[in-house]
């Protein structure tokens, strides 16, 4: 996957990278702070509580994956504290991603979310093959919805799926994004297209 380990900077300062080994201790706490908050929504959840060397293999799993051109498992920081985690993932197809996100509860509303998805989705097209990205949640989840919608992502498919996570009804929602309406609304800047 041809995409910079920094993803980029926000316009409220929110930057996205992969995550290093040095994250681990807030990566574990952003975690273990948020248990609750997560467990509606995201099945990984169970496995919960992992130590601090779990989290560092997990990090380190990560990495290798993303190197091997696999998923890209980033960090989202503000002012430099982690505050949520995000990815794109090669689960739909070979010239689509997928985005997740979560934040932590103290917080969400601040727009971190939709920053955090608009530069992995900026990231996503900057690979050639990559024709659409998609955002992905259980009908329930208002506020993961509310992600893509901010973000110009038009509501494509209902499905039902398993459910995985108590918030869950077994809906999903699948919101897309194709490469030309992205680079309709957020045209290269010129000194980009110059690099
Ligand atoms: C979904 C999630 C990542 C959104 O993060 P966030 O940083 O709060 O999102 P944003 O601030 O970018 O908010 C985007 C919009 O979502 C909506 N929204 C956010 N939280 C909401 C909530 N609890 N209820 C209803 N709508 C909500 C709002 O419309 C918000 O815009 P507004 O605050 O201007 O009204 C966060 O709530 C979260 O971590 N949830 C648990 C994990 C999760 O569900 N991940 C996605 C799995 S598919």
């Amino acid at each position: 996957m041809v995409i910079a380990p920094r993803v980029g900077v926000g316009p409220r300062g929110v930057r996205v990278r992969a995550l290093v080994g040095g994250d681990v201790r807030a990566l574990h706490r952003a975690i273990t702070e948020s248990v609750e908050h997560l467990r509606p929504w995201m099945p990984w959840i169970d496995d919960e509580p992992q130590s601090l060397e779990q989290r560092g293999a997990f990090i380190d799993g990560a990495r290798r994956r993303w190197s091997a051109g696999g998923d890209l498992t980033a960090g989202i920081f503000v002012v430099g504290t982690l505050v949520g985690c995000c990815g794109l993932h090669r689960r739909i197809g070979p010239h689509g991603l997928e985005i997740g996100y979560w934040i932590h509860p103290a917080s969400t509303r601040r727009g971190y979310a939709t920053d955090a998805a608009r530069l992995l989705t900026t990231a996503a097209f900057g690979d050639p093959s990559i024709e659409c990205v998609e955002i992905r949640h259980d009908r329930a989840n208002g506020a993961s919805g509310a992600v893509a919608g901010r973000l110009g992502f038009q509501l494509a498919a209902a499905s039902s799926r398993e459910i995985r996570a108590p918030g869950e009804v077994g809906v999903e929602w699948q919101w897309r994004m194709d490469r030309r309406d992205w680079v309709e609304r957020h045209p290269p800047a010129p000194t980009d297209q110059a690099e």
